[in-house]
């Protein structure tokens, strides 16, 4: 199931650190994070945390109208967060410091202010017309086909100087790029080799699959009500509709095999993840390719199952069926666009989340402040600031992009204190922060970095093939790595009571969610309501 371990790129052993870079650090007294923010607190990723890279949301020059979704110079550096000189400084520190550096790349659309939609819009004939996707309006004067924008409202977006609608897949200030003019895919892969020749590590894209749609622009069919539909996020009057002819048109494939190519010129394992959110494994396993597309799309699955242990169980089965011998697995609980785990899992589950993230057999994506358990937090109208949420009620991604909390006191380590950040803190910042979890032995901080550090010294945890393991509770989920002679079993109780499992009677305990537990019975382990536990299963034979 796994390869042997002979050589394993640095993406597949490693843990990825997502960083919202708006609300890491601030290090000028705007209220705003920046990189040179980033660089200072290089030290708490790779030591105090111990993860092995950090992805880093966009911060290139851009109107903002998107947080940074809408790029206006793809090599570049906002003023806002710094400048180019911070950014090498910044991979420099990295790269001393053993940590890898993926950016955010946006090849779907650019900012409306980029000069190459400046140009586009400026006139039918120019060169770079071609360049965004433009259509005349139907005889009626309506959108040319009934394409909807993800962000609310239709996709087309009428320019009253040149008489035509263009398409935006999401805000009318994003407009998409035409990635069937090979001029597009050229300048868009000098902008990755721009990066790579800096040293970038690799790149987080964006939307991936949505660079490539029906050629025809035809319209897309209602949608069909499927079994499970019910687990993922409802975008409302987006899924009305079937979206099989405004992305992840087949000829996506060709365009991410050129792309593998351009990669492969540079040496250092440089690396891919496309946010491809497809809930059709097969469809989604598509875009590893042959091993020469990407090196893994995000699965998301998980981000939206129930907290429930069948559940849980049956997507990881369905992944690990549905990927080819070569390909490696990957998880994410949260990121920049989704409800905080800790609240969408429950607070009493997050600990066990945490573990789970941590153990399954795949790169894990850690996002900043789910180490310290951060809850979604309430953002008062008045300071909603996420365009989305603005446009559809209830839609803000405010609630999981809230400054990290460094320290207890005005300012949070964050941002200085007399400032005001750009986002509010959540209630509890003044024990949910950094300095506090780091000297709490019960934190969900020190469980992070327990499980990270027991993860560097298990190689089974990193490249052992997963096992799920039957005749227990049904909301219990156990399952077991195995590495040559090294074998790690792990148990998460989804219930909130008491459950008990058989386990071998020299099993040991390596780690539980509760800091209090010194070990485990002989033969039978009765675990607490939601508490997860990673043993050796041999471990009185072969201590660690
Ligand atoms: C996906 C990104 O994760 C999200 O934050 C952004 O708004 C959209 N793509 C548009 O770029």
């Amino acid at each position: 199931m796994v390869a042997e371990p002979t050589r394993l790129e640095w993406w597949k052993t490693g843990v990825v650190y997502q960083i919202y870079p708006r609300s890491f650090k601030d290090t000028t007294g705007s209220g705003t994070g920046d990189l040179p923010g980033i660089t200072s607190r290089l030290g708490y990723l790779s030591d105090t945390l111990g993860v092995d890279a950090i992805w880093i949301s966009p911060f290139y020059p851009s109107p903002m109208a998107d947080f940074g979704y809408d790029v206006a110079d793809y090599t570049d550096v906002d003023p806002m967060f710094g400048t180019l000189g911070d950014f090498d400084e910044l991979l420099g520190e990295a790269h001393d410091s053993g940590l890898r550096v993926i950016i955010d790349w946006v090849p779907n659309h650019t900012s409306d202010r980029h000069p190459w939609f400046l140009e586009s819009r400026g006139s039918r004939t120019n060169a770079r017309r071609d360049w965004y996707v433009w259509r005349d309006p139907k005889r009626d004067g309506s959108p040319p086909n009934n394409w909807r924008s993800v962000f609310g409202g239709p996709a087309w977006e009428f320019d009253e100087q040149t008489g035509q609608y263009y398409l935006h897949s999401f805000l009318r200030e994003q407009p998409d790029l035409n990635w069937r003019n090979p001029a597009v895919e050229a300048a868009m892969f000098d902008t990755l080799r721009f990066w790579l020749d800096r040293g970038v590590d690799g790149f987080r894209i964006d939307v991936a699959h949505f660079i490539m749609k029906d050629p025809d622009l035809t319209d897309n069919p209602r949608a069909v009500p499927s079994a499970g539909e019910a687990d993922f996020k409802d975008l409302g009057d987006y899924d009305a509709w079937e979206h099989v002819n405004d992305k992840g048109h087949r000829d996506v494939h060709a365009v991410f095999r050129r792309l593998r190519s351009v990669l492969d010129e540079y040496d250092g394992d440089r690396f891919t993840v496309g946010e491809i959110h497809i809930f059709d494994w097969d469809r989604w396993a598509a875009y590893y390719g042959d091993g020469d597309e990407l090196h893994m799309p995000f699965n998301f699955s998980l981000v939206w199952a129930r907290w429930d242990a069948g559940a849980i169980r049956s997507r990881v089965e369905a992944l690990e069926a549905a990927i080819p011998a070569f390909a490696w697995p990957n998880y994410v609980l949260g990121n920049h666009d989704e409800q905080r785990l800790a609240t969408r899992y429950g607070p009493e589950n997050e600990r066990a989340a945490a573990v789970l993230l941590l153990t399954l057999r795949g790169q894990p994506t850690i996002y900043y402040g789910d180490e310290l358990g951060l809850r979604e937090t309430p953002i008062p109208g008045a300071r909603l600031q996420d365009p989305w949420g603005l446009r559809v009620p209830g839609m803000s991604r405010d609630g999981c992009r809230t400054p990290m909390p460094w320290t207890p006191g005005p300012g949070h380590g964050f941002t200085d204190p007399t400032v005001e950040p750009w986002l509010p803190f959540g209630d509890d910042a003044q024990t949910r922060n950094v300095e506090e979890e780091f000297a709490d032995e019960g934190s969900t901080l020190t469980l992070y970095r327990r499980m990270l550090r027991l993860r560097r010294n298990r190689t089974s945890l990193v490249a052992g093939t997963i096992e799920f393991l039957n005749g227990i509770p049904g909301d219990v989920l156990g399952f077991r790595r195995d590495l040559g002679n090294e074998r790690t079993t792990v148990f998460v109780n989804f219930a909130d009571e008491e459950r008990s499992v058989d386990v071998e009677p020299g099993a040991a305990l390596l780690l539980s969610t509760d800091h209090r537990r010194t070990g485990i019975g002989s033969g039978r382990l009765t675990l607490a309501a939601n508490e997860a536990v990673v043993l050796d299963p041999g471990g009185d034979r072969r201590p660690i």
